[in-house]
């Protein structure tokens, strides 16, 4: 008998895969698998809902602490950023790969499936995770180079609820860290998006008119506190999302590289993702030395870049991680954030590792002789000095 695992996440084009796997790519058994990385509830249980009743078997597999210790706090300690996208998606990819590789170990079948099309990144990230197991790798979307149109009448024709309606075809991607927008009007990028699209945060104009103060505790390099009062990793950006998205903190509406070399249109809202790397990065900007800040800057956004393209069973990562943790071992200390109307800013900050001293700097002290800098300002720009005089022929 013929199985294959097809990664599922209860959305059109997951769901159509499910009858095209039988009919067009033979398959006698269809085994869905959701994987819980923080995305809704009522899509989980549509997800449930629809795989248990089309597929032959539905796995739902909660990763969502896996997903937080594993892979948001990593992101937290690099400052996850590439090109400005906090890489919510990108970073879920590996985990939800493995999770679908397990089961289809688990269930004997040698192929796995994934709804991805060919011009995005996600085929990309499944992929290397998938081939890392030896499994044949299915992509319908891909090779059967399928427009949403025509999955929505299939999908009608096989008495499937369709869960995209033509007038709002947005492809959405939700887990905890972020929430993606993309397709039908976004797709141009010369159009403002519609309100509608947000469900996380409100518009700054909708947000409260006055500020509101949050206190993060951070301990080598992650998030352990709010206000003073501890929350594990899932509840404290959970709790982040719902106070900065109340602030309409954490809208993007940016133009992306795609790893194919496509630009792409984004829009994106993640305000815990916003309020943790402005405070993280505020508080390193505290503790680490000059030196550190521009070499760990170079190391972060290699490992974004490696991320974001999937590659995270490379050396390189690992060695970066390691340097990246090595740094995160003072990153301790509170920053404090005002949201307000669309923005989060650091307003104050402290850390028991600080480099910084008030006695040492202040206009009012005099622990340093001011007299000693003459020596070192007398050195300073020389060589731009001496290319002037020669430039000025003296
Ligand atoms: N552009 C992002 C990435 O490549 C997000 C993709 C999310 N997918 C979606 N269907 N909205 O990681």
């Amino acid at each position: 008998m013929s199985k294959v695992v097809l990664a599922y996440s209860g959305g059109l084009d997951t769901t159509v895969c499910i009858p095209l796997l039988r009919e067009r790519y033979g398959f006698d058994s269809v085994v869905t698998v959701t994987v819980d990385v923080g995305q809704p509830e009522e899509d989980l249980k549509v997800a449930e809902e629809r795989g248990r009743k089309i597929s032959d078997r539905h796995y739902t597999i909660d990763a969502k602490e896996e997903f937080v210790e594993s892979y948001i706090f990593p992101l937290i300690k690099a400052n996850g950023s590439y090109e400005g996208y906090t890489l919510g998606h990108a970073i879920a990819r590996p985990l939800i790969a493995r999770k679908v590789a397990e089961v289809a170990l688990k269930e004997n079948a040698d192929s796995v499936a994934h709804g991805c099309t060919g011009k995005g990144n996600d085929q990309l990230r499944f992929e290397n995770i998938f081939r890392e197991y030896d499994l044949r790798i299915i992509a319908p979307m891909r090779e059967l180079n399928l427009t949403r149109e025509w999955e929505i009448d299939y999908a009608r024709e096989h008495g499937i609820q369709v869960p995209a309606s033509r007038d709002k075809p947005w492809s959405i991607d939700e887990n905890l860290w972020s929430r993606s927008i993309e397709g039908g009007e976004l797709e141009d990028p010369s159009n403002i998006p519609e309100d509608e699209i947000y469900r996380w945060t409100v518009s700054p104009e909708e947000a409260p008119d006055s500020p509101e103060v949050i206190k993060i505790t951070f301990e080598n390099g992650v998030p352990v506190a709010v206000n003073d009062e501890e929350m594990d990793g899932l509840e404290l950006i959970r709790f982040l999302n719902r106070e900065g998205g109340r602030h309409g903190v954490g809208r993007v509406d940016m133009i992306e590289d795609r790893v194919l070399g496509l630009k792409a249109r984004e829009n994106y809202e993640h305000p815990a993702a916003t309020i943790l790397l402005t405070a993280h990065r505020d508080l390193e900007q505290l503790v680490l030395s000059r030196r550190e800040l521009k070499f760990k800057e170079i190391v972060d956004q290699e490992w974004a870049d490696l991320v974001y393209s999937g590659l995270v069973n490379e050396p390189l990562y690992e060695a970066l991680t390691s340097f990246i943790d090595k740094t995160q071992e003072r990153v301790t200390g509170w920053v404090k954030v005002r949201l307000f109307k669309g923005s989060a800013s650091v307003v104050a900050r402290d850390s028991p590792y600080g480099l910084y001293s008030k006695e040492i700097v202040s206009f009012d002290s005099d622990i340093i002789d001011q007299k000693y800098a003459e020596g070192f300002s007398r050195f300073h720009g020389f060589q731009g000095r001496f290319y002037q005089r020669i430039r000025k022929g003296e």
